[in-house]
């Protein structure tokens, strides 16, 4: 058995966890302080999308990336087959001989079709109960031959999977533009050529759940995640300071706004911390679908989304820039006595409130009536960012949800 995956170690019959996978008692699940469902995450029904009532779901979308920045959908217009085939496909995959799952490894997280295990091993302290596949699949073409062959029917299975949930993806971000007051297509041509990744997560049972997790609290990077889960309860959502778990409904989908999506509602719609725990039962398994914009996309609050009352949040960034720092943000200088805290990369972008700055970009807005586009808004981000940037990255905000 090599030591790189953990399902092989899981399933050696291990009584207690290795030591590198226990968190410290300031940062465990607590399992018991978690809210079990009375009051879980909305669940909208996209079936009156496309009728009379588009504007009424459009309302409960809106609320619910307010709120929430989660949500369910039901009449999605995805089969039950297609589902049931997905995560057929992700639990043969898992089960393959650990010698044939070795042949896609690698810990490098700029690989576009890659299995690893725990989050990125090449800078975290302490390692989470987690194995994925992780695979770059728009457009499709570009990446399918890099993706494992077997089973035999992976690469059919899942490239008829990546497209109907990117049909579903596109639909959703129609829905999200007008809910902003943008033009439908607004976000659509917003995001460049367009980015879809998806992981394949497994969760093995573990020993002692109360000790670690299967992720840790995070936001995703990305515009926008939708997640399939299997029928073990895992996920888990930070709502008013309290950690809620979202138990499995069969045949719903469950949508998350990414940090690009806060950006882009320039903070009105929230990218909210979210985690996975394990249990000493069950394999856990889900599939997300990260879509994102392209690597060089410019993404800022768009002019529409700013005015007196709500000045920028962030400065201009490409989303490549954003994702490099998601990645790596583990390796960023710490104030003394918060190692353990979660840096969220977000921060790193974010105009510093207070400063010169942030009150120029006030009254930038104000003057002009609008925040302008184009080249006298990039001058003025250059200006900002020049400053900006390096105060925000000696003392960035912090939020520990385990607190
Ligand atoms: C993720 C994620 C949750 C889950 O992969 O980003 O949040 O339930 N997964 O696996
Ligand atoms: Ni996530």
């Amino acid at each position: 058995m090599s030591n790189l995956l953990l399902a092989d170690l899981a399933a050696s019959g291990v009584k207690q966890i290795p030591s590198g996978y226990i968190r410290p008692i300031t940062d465990r699940p607590n399992l018991s302080d978690v809210q079990i469902s009375h009051d879980s995450i909305p669940l909208i029904d996209l079936h009156g999308l496309n009728g009379p009532s588009r504007s009424l779901v459009i309302k409960q979308i809106s609320q619910a990336c307010e709120n929430d920045g989660f949500f369910q959908v039901k009449n999605h217009g995805i089969s039950e087959e297609m589902i049931g085939k997905i995560m057929n496909i992700a639990r043969q995959f898992f089960k393959l001989p650990e010698s044939e799952r070795l042949k896609t490894y690698s810990d490098d997280p700029t690989k576009t079709t890659r299995l690893s295990t725990s989050f990125n091993v090449n800078s975290e302290k302490i390692s989470s109960w987690r194995d994925f596949l992780r695979l770059h699949c728009y457009p499709l073409e570009d990446y399918m031959h890099e993706w494992p062959c077997n089973p035999p029917s992976f690469r059919r299975d899942v490239a008829e999977y990546c497209t109907s949930i990117r049909g579903l993806v596109l639909r959703v971000l129609e829905a999200i533009s007008e809910s902003l007051g943008l033009e439908r297509d607004y976000i659509d041509k917003k995001i460049g050529k367009h980015g879809q990744h998806m992981a394949m997560n497994y969760y093995p049972p573990c020993p002692q759940p109360e000790l670690t997790y299967g992720l840790p609290g995070h936001t995703d990077p990305n515009l926008i995640t939708i997640l399939l889960q299997d029928e073990v309860p895992g996920l888990q959502v930070l709502r008013d300071g309290k950690w809620i778990a979202v138990n499995p409904v069969p045949n719903t989908f469950i949508i998350n706004i990414g940090d690009q999506m806060q950006v882009l509602s320039n903070d009105r719609y929230k990218s909210v911390l979210h985690r996975a725990v394990v249990n000493s039962e069950k394999e856990r398994i889900s599939i997300p679908t990260f879509y994102c914009p392209s690597q060089d996309t410019v993404i800022g609050p768009p002019e529409e989304m700013v005015d007196d009352d709500h000045p920028a949040v962030y400065r201009d960034f490409t989303y490549g820039e954003y994702y490099e720092k998601f990645w790596n943000r583990d390796e960023e200088p710490r104030r003394s006595g918060e190692d353990d805290a979660q840096l969220m990369a977000r921060e790193f972008f974010k105009l510093p409130e207070n400063s010169d700055e942030h009150r120029r970009s006030i009254r930038l807005v104000t003057e002009n009536g609008q925040l302008k586009t184009g080249s006298t808004c990039r001058a003025f981000n250059e200006i900002i960012w020049n400053g900006g940037l390096a105060a925000a990255k000696s003392r960035p905000e912090v939020s520990n949800p385990a607190a």
